[in-house]
């Protein structure tokens, strides 16, 4: 196994828990009162999601979607397909998307037409990490956890070739 990278910290467990704590204070302000739906990408949400919904004392749901993006390197292909849709109706509701990382924007761009064909009353978009170096379709993100430069990260739900998630830290990958 010597031909595996090595991971380097860019941002600490301890930066994570910081941040994760400033969103959950931004969403929940936000969405007093109300009951959103969480959406979160599969797989590279799932860490993200787990400590974020712990902070939310708000009475909301969560849903994961699973989306076809990267085949397996480190470059987009660009096209996106659903691997596995939603299982629950999203009309009229309050929708957050979870998402590990906006890199090309490609993804997110199309999970939120996805989404929006689906008729929810409101939909934001939580994001981890944006890399906008990088970015071929504009994304607003309204919560953002941290910008990351144009590397390759890994660690906390990120992989590279499905390795690397349980990294507490986010990672550059060298
Ligand atoms: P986009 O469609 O190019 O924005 O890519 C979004 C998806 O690509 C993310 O949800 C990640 O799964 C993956 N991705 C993009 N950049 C990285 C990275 O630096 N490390 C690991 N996965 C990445
Ligand atoms: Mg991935």
């Amino acid at each position: 196994m010597n031909s595996q990278p090595e991971p380097r910290i860019l941002f600490s467990r301890e930066e994570i828990e910081a941040a994760v704590k400033r969103l959950a204070a931004e969403i929940r302000q936000d969405y007093l009162g109300k009951c959103p739906v969480l959406v979160g990408i599969l797989k590279g949400s799932f860490m993200f999601m787990a400590d974020l919904v712990r902070l939310l004392d708000l009475p909301l749901e969560v849903e994961f979607v699973r989306l076809s993006s990267y085949g397996g390197g480190t470059e987009s292909s660009g096209k996106v397909r659903v691997l596995q849709g939603l299982a629950s109706p999203i009309k009229g509701r309050d929708v957050l998307v979870i998402e590990d990382i906006v890199d090309t924007g490609l993804t997110t761009r199309f999970l939120l037409d996805y989404l929006r064909r689906k008729k929810p009353a409101t939909t934001k978009l939580c994001a981890l990490t944006d890399k906008p170096s990088r970015r071929q379709t504009p994304v607003v993100i309204d919560y953002l956890g941290f910008t990351v430069p144009n590397k390759f990260i890994v660690g906390y739900g990120i992989d590279w070739n499905e390795k690397f998630r349980n990294l507490p830290d986010i990672c550059i990958l060298e």
